[in-house]
């Protein structure tokens, strides 16, 4: 396990929850009506649930799980449900919320996913960081608070072998 002194800190906590305020102010002006926000777990815990504190639109929260992570440093590309129970999202504003978006296959699994089983009023990507240079499918985020490089991010949701979730801050660990 590596030490969380041999974290680089990216993103302090401050920064993270300033982000989220904005991208909260963003979304309350795009939506006045009943919102469903999907949590993509386990990754988007934190995120979603500190950014809905700012939502003032009546807020349905679902939370599935998806995995596409093995245990190492790279996305798999293969995006598997590991529970992906959802309500009746016909004619619903619904607003995926993720961690990060890197090569895009579990942005796309989701999005093909729900425009598959419903007929939703709107559907939008929202991803707390974005690793844009790291894109395999032509999709983008709708809303997004930072843009990373290509290092390997743990924090805030994010992991390294099921460990370090809990940090506050974002960091990153040199890949060996
Ligand atoms: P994608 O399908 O390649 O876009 O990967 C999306 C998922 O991979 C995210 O929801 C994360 O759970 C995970 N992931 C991508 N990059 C990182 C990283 O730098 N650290 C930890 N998890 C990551
Ligand atoms: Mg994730």
């Amino acid at each position: 396990m590596i030490k969380e002194n041999e974290i680089k800190k990216l993103f302090e906590e401050d920064e993270i929850q300033n982000a989220i305020k904005k991208l909260g102010e963003k979304l309350n002006g795009i939506y006045k009506d009943e919102l469903y926000v999907i949590c993509v777990l386990k990754g988007s815990v934190m995120f979603t649930v500190d950014l809905v504190k700012h939502l003032t639109m009546p807020v349905k929260m679902e939370f599935i799980r998806l995995s596409s992570y093995g245990s190492g440093f790279t996305s798999s590309g293969k995006v598997s449900a590991v529970d992906i129970a959802l309500p009746d999202l016909n004619d619903k504003d619904v607003l995926i919320v993720e961690d990060i978006i890197d090569t895009g296959h579990t942005a796309k699994f989701l999005v093909d996913f729900i425009n598959h089983n419903f007929k939703v009023k709107t559907l939008k990507f929202c991803s707390l960081l974005d690793k844009k240079i790291k894109r395999e499918v032509k999709i983008d985020p709708d809303l997004y608070a930072f843009e990373v490089d290509d290092k390997f991010l743990v924090g805030y949701g994010l992991d390294y072998d099921g460990y370090y979730r809990n940090i506050p801050y974002i960091g990153y660990i040199e890949k060996a």
